[in-house]
């Protein structure tokens, strides 16, 4: 018998696993790791009790689900992309628990031989994820000279991208023209994009993209995956999406035929019930009650971005995304400033450094706290700076 010695490339815990050890019992203001803080909307409550109560019945109680996830809730997404003016098929979509499950198993996939693009810094699951499989890595500096939205290199021979736009931890979006550099350079190679929308809601620019498919070309390079979490309130509750096209096809095989194999083997769905609470959220009750929720994440991210330009702190971020990602004043360290603004000020936030070695030195600060907390935080800032 031998182990998966891949393992022992990983850090020895996962960032937010290490952080909630670190803060585990104390009484601080949380800004750390991305979890909301409002309950889920009212519809979305609705829509749960009603489907609890039709498991009550024989008739309308239910097993097993439809394997892509319901057809009702597939449609109410695919509704969702029109809006967006993207052209979906229903057996495109694939209903899941939530979008970091499908990043990792996507990987089921690929080869192991693959290589791997990932811009730095970055969500680390993309990372940790490929470091289990033992899949070679090529790092992308994201930096302030391109701020964070590195570009690709022609360099460089990749065969899966990952990019994330509103981007997990810098809060930085790409734009049409952007995206487009990044569609045109997976069809040149080859390579497949996987595309995380997590934080999709939260760009207000028009002009700037919700979708990689809202670029021509990316139904032939790119899968999309996208969440409830940020956007309803569903961190706890579970569900996301995933969108691979019909038109992604490589060496012979149609990727979204492979997916269906996988998930049709190794994952049973999402409960019934959860999936009516997912329904309500794409009703116009439903997005009208998410918005304004997301709508007060905004307010907590005006009040961090509106302090920091007071106190002449460097930051990105916060404007169509619900991360600020600030520069660490005096030159400290990311784990220096995450001790000192715990210790002296009882303040959670994530060291940039845990996304990547071009995060040293930055700090990333989550808007999805409650209004007080960020207002008390806000303070002990303009104290301390
Ligand atoms: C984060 O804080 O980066 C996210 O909450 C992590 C996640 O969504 O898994």
């Amino acid at each position: 018998m031998k182990i998966n010695e891949n393992f022992q490339n990983l850090k020895d815990s996962y960032l937010f696993s290490t952080i909630a050890k670190k803060t585990k019992g104390q009484d601080v203001i949380r800004l750390g790791i991305g979890d909301v803080t409002l309950p889920l909307a009212p519809s979305v409550i609705t829509a749960l009790n009603k489907a609890v109560l039709e498991m009550k019945d024989q008739a309308t109680f239910k097993g097993y689900g439809e394997e892509q996830g319901y057809l009702f809730l597939r449609q109410a997404i695919l509704d969702y992309y029109l809006e967006k003016e993207v052209t979906l098929t229903v057996d495109e979509i694939f209903v899941s628990d939530g979008a970091k499950s499908d990043l990792g198993n996507i990987l089921d996939l690929f080869s192991a031989d693959n290589t791997v693009l990932i811009p730095d810094p970055v969500y680390p699951v993309y990372v940790d994820t490929n470091l289990m499989a033992g899949r070679k890595i090529v790092y992308l500096d994201g930096n302030i000279d391109n701020n964070f939205l590195p570009l690709p290199d022609d360099g460089i021979k990749a065969d899966i991208i990952y990019l994330c736009s509103p981007n997990n931890p810098t809060g930085a979006v790409y734009d049409k023209s952007g995206l487009k550099t990044w569609v045109d350079y997976a069809l040149a190679n080859d390579a497949v994009i996987l595309f995380d929308s997590a934080y999709e809601i939260f760009v207000r620019d028009e002009e700037l993209p919700t979708s990689i498919y809202q670029i021509d070309g990316a139904k032939k390079c790119a899968i999309e995956f996208c969440s409830l979490s940020k956007t309803a309130g569903f961190t706890g509750t579970r569900c996301g999406y995933t969108v691979v096209p019909r038109e992604l096809n490589r060496g012979g095989f149609i990727l979204n035929d492979l997916w269906l194999r996988r998930q049709t083997t190794k994952f049973n769905g999402v409960p019934y019930i959860v999936q009516r609470g997912a329904e309500a959220v794409f009703t116009s009750d439903g997005l009208k009650e998410i918005k304004a929720n997301i709508n007060r994440y905004r307010d907590n991210a005006e009040t961090i971005t509106k302090t920091l330009s007071q106190l002449g702190i460097w930051y990105t971020g916060g404007t169509n995304a619900p991360y600020i990602w600030l520069k660490c004043p005096g030159q400290m360290t990311s784990w220096e400033f995450f001790d000192y603004l715990l210790e002296k000020e009882g303040i959670v936030g994530t060291p940039g450094s845990g996304f990547g070695a071009n995060g040293e030195g930055f700090f990333r600060l989550s808007a999805f706290g409650n209004k007080e907390d960020t207002i008390k935080a806000m303070e002990k800032f303009k104290k301390i700076f």
